[in-house]
């Protein structure tokens, strides 16, 4: 058993208290690599943005959970090296089993998600508040979620969204004592979010509703990528076949993050500012076989959107 505070991590209680009354959001941004987690740090610290390092299963099992906790521990060092030690929370996004969040816990992670909103109700608010038992023994937070996103999460895929309900924010943040919870307004994963000729509108009505029954309680967004079109443009002028990708408007989100909402997640712009930046290398200069070549830009690129991020949506800058 490793503790985060032994890492250099914090968990995101503070964090989440402070942006809530500050009216600004936390970036949480997922990763599977070393370029998108320098990426990430240095784009936070040139900011001065706190920031949560967020890890699905897949990302967990694709970068090995010994080196996650070693490169999180070098996150922490690296942004101190960049002359500023930023407060780096590294969560668990997605968790579906009380097993994988005790390891991961185990593991050094200082927050995880349960999400348990494709059970029933009863299951959901019996699985989150175990996880949430054991996590606080930990000082470890908890995020639940209430509601279904559209497309698709993990393995399971969704034809509508299955709104969060008002109604039962209440009882499940006290049955369960989560420490925020994630909602379903009309936000979803991946570069398809809305079909052609629909207005990209998440329901902020709702969102004031849930203010309304838990104020002050924080409130996170997934599925929050606004899939910039020069990034989309440019894949496909670079051979790519992405069609009809349409994202959350950014304005919608700043004004989200100026509520309760005090955690965004994005991963679908990064990869597709990655997969840009790589497109362009490789079709412009057809001789490169230097890794670096390549992922350099993807970085660089990657930088300048998290940093585009943290000012202009989630309003996290000058925060750390
Ligand atoms: O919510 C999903 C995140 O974008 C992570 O995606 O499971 O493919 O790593 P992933
Ligand atoms: P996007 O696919 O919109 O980036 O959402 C990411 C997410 O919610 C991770 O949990
Ligand atoms: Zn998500």
């Amino acid at each position: 058993m490793v503790s985060y505070k032994d890492l250099g991590l914090v968990n995101s209680r503070e964090l989440f208290a402070k942006a809530v009354k500050g009216g600004y959001a936390i970036p949480a941004f997922n990763f599977n690599n070393m370029e998108q987690m320098q990426a990430i740090i240095s784009a936070c610290v040139e900011t001065k943005s706190p920031v949560i390092l967020q890890v699905s299963s897949g990302a967990r099992k694709y970068a090995n959970q010994t080196l996650l906790r070693y490169m999180a521990q070098g996150a922490v060092e690296y942004a101190k090296e960049l002359g500023h030690a930023i407060p780096i929370v590294l969560h668990l996004d997605h968790g579906d089993s009380f097993e994988l969040c005790k390891n991961c816990i185990e593991y050094g992670f200082s927050s995880v998600m349960i999400d348990g909103s494709h059970l029933s109700y009863e299951e959901n608010v019996e699985l989150t508040r175990r996880v949430v038992e054991y996590a606080h023994q930990h000082d470890v937070t908890v995020e639940g979620e209430l509601g279904v996103l559209a497309g698709v999460e993990d393995d399971v895929k969704a034809e509508h969204h299955t709104y969060t309900q008002p109604e039962e924010v209440e009882d499940f943040v006290k049955r369960t004592g989560v420490d925020s919870l994630a909602i379903s307004i009309g936000t979803s994963h991946g570069a398809y979010k809305f079909k052609p000729g629909q207005k990209p509108e998440i329901r902020l009505d709702i969102l004031a509703e849930i203010e309304k029954r838990i104020p002050g309680f924080p409130i996170v967004l997934h599925g929050s990528s606004s899939v910039p079109q020069d990034i989309v443009a440019e894949i496909n002028h670079f051979g790519g076949k992405l069609k009809d990708s349409i994202g959350i408007p950014e304005d919608q989100l700043r004004k989200a993050a100026r509520s309760a909402v005090c955690k965004i997640n994005i991963d679908s712009d990064g990869r597709l500012a990655m997969t840009a930046a790589v497109r362009k290398v490789l079709a412009e200069k057809p001789e490169e076989f230097d890794p670096r070549k390549y992922l350099g830009p993807a970085r660089d690129k990657l930088k300048e959107l998290y940093k585009h991020k943290v000012v202009n949506v989630l309003g996290s800058d000058n925060k750390a």
